[in-house]
This record gives structure tokens, C-alpha cells and sequence, in this order.
């Protein structure tokens, strides 16, 4: 979504401290302990890197299958960070978005800004959602499958509009049958709506009040969003942070990112203009309005886009210039 956006919502779900929590009678209950081996793992993922707190882990086994009383198992790998202020009031759950982001590995790696935004007072809890990291990897396997890589030749000689228009849809529906076909027994298991459920097991056996309290960024906030339509009594206190539109998201179209983008680069432009003697891209090309900077921009992105469809050059220049053009929008240094 466009960092213009990067509104902070928060969701209070009011709960009268009378409701009792229910508990089922074989409840786990987590416990937290250090696992070398899990430590080792991270710090070969991150070499040098020098995480910033301690962290316990544990397994929580939930069903694979919520709709199946008869179904297997499947193991959460869960990771927390201690409160560092007493008292402590509980534990928060958080989700990194994605929806590929491991909660696990970002817990550890952003535990500092997660527990000092926070304030400090709550644990915070991780773990990845089903289909990514350590709970059921959505692997397609390609190549593996009989899945047929774009013949690269073809897709630079010609007019790529047209090989597209040609080739689009058979190979989206090449790659859906690839990956179907290796997720065949797991990926009816991996969705937003058993992730919640996963987070139910997850506040029961926490063994605190048995509510949610959440913190969940971009995907997160749809993570979120569902949780509370499914389980609104199961909710204390819900932070949806960088939030998505829910139904841009479930179409697959994800086209209100864009919608503010024009508006951020002319914004940052202006900024730019204004404190030349701070703006390399004013001193480069010595303008000083926004909609000259914009026009010089425009003036060298136009040719390589009329271009892009036919040459490979011009395409590749085009699709890198207008990347770093997004991605210093999408991801702010500030
Ligand atoms: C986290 O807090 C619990 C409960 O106070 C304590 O038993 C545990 O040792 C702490 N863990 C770390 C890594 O400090
Ligand atoms: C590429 O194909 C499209 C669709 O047929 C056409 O509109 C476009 O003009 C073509 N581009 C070039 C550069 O020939
Ligand atoms: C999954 O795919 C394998 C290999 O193609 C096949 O043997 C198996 O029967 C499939 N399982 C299901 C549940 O469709
Ligand atoms: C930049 O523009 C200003 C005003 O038009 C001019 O005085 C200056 O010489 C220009 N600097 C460069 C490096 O071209």
C-alpha cells in the first residue's frame, strides 16, 4: 500500500470482565523454553546480526484440519519475547504481513522497535502462519512437475503485448496447476480463516485470559480483521497497522496500492524543490519546482516505455527505473 497510507487503526472490541473463558478439557499449555538448535538456525540466517533481546520458543500442536474432528496434527513453531517493564500485561501476537512474512524470524530480528512501540509492558508472540516458513511451506516445486519454464527467446523477439495476450493465461494456469498439484494433500489446509483458528489455540494455551491481543501490519491487518469477524468475543485489544483493503486483497488485484503513488513521488518532489541543497535529484538535473523535476523524470522514462514492448533494453531499463522509483515510495527512508 502507499506509505501515505500507513494509517495506525485501532480496533477496541469492548469485553465485560464477567465473560468467563472457556477451556477445553485437554487444553496444552505452551511452554517457553530455549532451543539451541532453533538459535543456531537463526543466526545462520542472519549472520552476524545480533539479536537484540532473548527469545524462547516452543510447538503448539494444532489440528491440520478444523473442519476434520479426525484430522492430523500439525506443529506451531511459536516464538516470544519477554515484557522488559514490569508489570507485565500480557502477551501480544504479531504478524510481520507478507502474507509470506515469517512472524518467527522477524520477532527476533525487530524485537527491540516491537517492544518499545508497545511500550514495553507485553510480551510479544510469534510464529508462521500456515504456508510459509516453518509451518507448511507453499513450495510449487517448479520444475519438478512437468512445469514448463517461458521460453525466454520468444518472450524478447517479439511484441510483448502480443505474446502476452498470446501466452498469458495458459501459463498462469500452468503454474496454478503446478503449484496445486504439489500442494495436493496440504494446500486446502492454507487460508486466512484456519490462521485465525491457529490463533485461538495459540491465546488458549498462552494460559492468560484466553483474548486476543494483536498487532498485525499490512497482511496482518486482514489477519486481524478476520480474527475479530470470526472470534469477536475472543478479542481484548486489536492493532491493524499499514492496513490493506480487505477486498482488493481477497480479489487478488492488490491495485489500490497504486492509488496514491502519483500523488507520494509529486509530494516527495516538492519536498525535494524546496531543500535543493538536501536533494541530490535537484542538484543533478538543477531544477527547482517539482513539476520540472517531474517533467525531466517523465521526459527520460517516456521513450524507454513507447520502447518497452518491443525492446528488450528499454524494457528492462523501463521496468528497473520505475522499481526504484516504487520501491523508495513503498518503503520511505526517512
Ligand atoms: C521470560 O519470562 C519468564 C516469566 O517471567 C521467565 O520464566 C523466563 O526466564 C524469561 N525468559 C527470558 C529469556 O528472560
Ligand atoms: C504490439 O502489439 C499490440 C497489440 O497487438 C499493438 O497494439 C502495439 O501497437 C504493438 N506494438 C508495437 C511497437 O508494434
Ligand atoms: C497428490 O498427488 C500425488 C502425485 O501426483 C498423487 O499420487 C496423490 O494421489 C495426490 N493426492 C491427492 C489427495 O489428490
Ligand atoms: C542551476 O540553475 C541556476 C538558476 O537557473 C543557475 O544559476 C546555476 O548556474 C545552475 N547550476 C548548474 C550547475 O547548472
Amino acid at each position: 500500500m502507499s506509505p501515505s497510507v500507513n494509517a495506525l487503526v485501532l480496533a477496541l472490541a469492548t469485553q465485560a470482565l464477567s465473560v468467563p473463558t472457556t477451556s477445553a478439557p485437554h487444553q496444552q499449555t505452551i511452554q517457553w523454553r530455549s532451543y539451541p538448535d532453533v538459535e543456531a538456525e537463526l543466526h545462520a540466517a542472519f549472520p552476524g546480526f545480533n539479536f537484540p533481546h532473548p527469545f524462547e520458543c516452543s510447538s503448539l500442536s494444532v489440528p491440520l484440519g478444523y473442519t476434520d474432528p479426525a484430522s492430523e496434527p500439525l506443529d506451531l513453531s511459536l516464538i516470544k519475547v519477554n515484557a522488559t517493564k514490569e508489570p507485565v500485561l500480557g502477551s501480544v501476537l504479531w504478524n510481520p504481513g507478507g502474507p509470506g512474512g515469517t512472524g518467527f524470524e522477524n520477532l527476533a530480528v525487530q524485537s527491540e522497535d516491537l517492544l518499545k512501540t508497545l511500550g514495553g509492558q507485553y510480551n510479544i508472540v510469534s510464529w508462521d502462519p500456515r504456508g510459509m516458513g516453518k509451518t507448511i511451506p507453499f513450495d510449487c516445486k517448479f520444475g519438478q512437475n512437468g512445469h514448463q519454464r517461458r521460453d525466454v527467446a520468444a518472450l524478447w523477439s517479439g511484441n510483448l503485448t502480443e505474446y502476452f495476450l498470446d501466452n498469458g493465461w495458459s501459463q498462469a494456469k500452468d503454474y496454478a496447476d503446478t503449484c496445486y498439484k504439489a500442494q495436493n494433500t496440504t494446500g486446502r489446509f492454507i487460508g486466512t480463516a484456519f490462521v485465525a483458528r491457529d490463533m485461538v489455540e495459540i491465546i488458549d494455551a498462552l494460559g492468560e485470559d484466553g483474548l486476543l491481543r494483536y498487532w498485525g501490519l499490512s497482511y496482518g491487518s486482514q489477519l486481524g480483521a478476520i480474527f475479530m469477524a470470526m472470534f469477536p468475543d475472543r478479542v481484548e485489544r486489536v492493532l491493524i497497522d499499514a492496513v490493506v483493503n480487505p477486498h482488493d486483497y481477497q480479489i487478488g488485484h492488490w491495485g489500490n496500492y497504486l492509488v496514491d503513488a502519483d500523488k507520494t513521488l509529486l509530494a516527495f518532489l516538492e519536498e525535494c524543490a524546496k531543500n535543493k541543497e538536501r536533494c541530490a535529484l535537484a542538484q543533478f538535473i538543477n531544477q527547482t519546482t517539482a513539476v520540472d523535476l517531474l517533467s525531466t523524470i517523465n521526459a527520460v522514462l517516456e521513450p524507454l516505455g513507447q520502447d518497452a514492448t518491443t525492446n528488450i533494453k528499454a524494457r528492462t531499463a523501463y521496468v528497473e527505473a520505475k522499481a526504484a522509483i516504487f520501491s523508495g515510495l513503498y518503503f520511505p527512508i526517512t
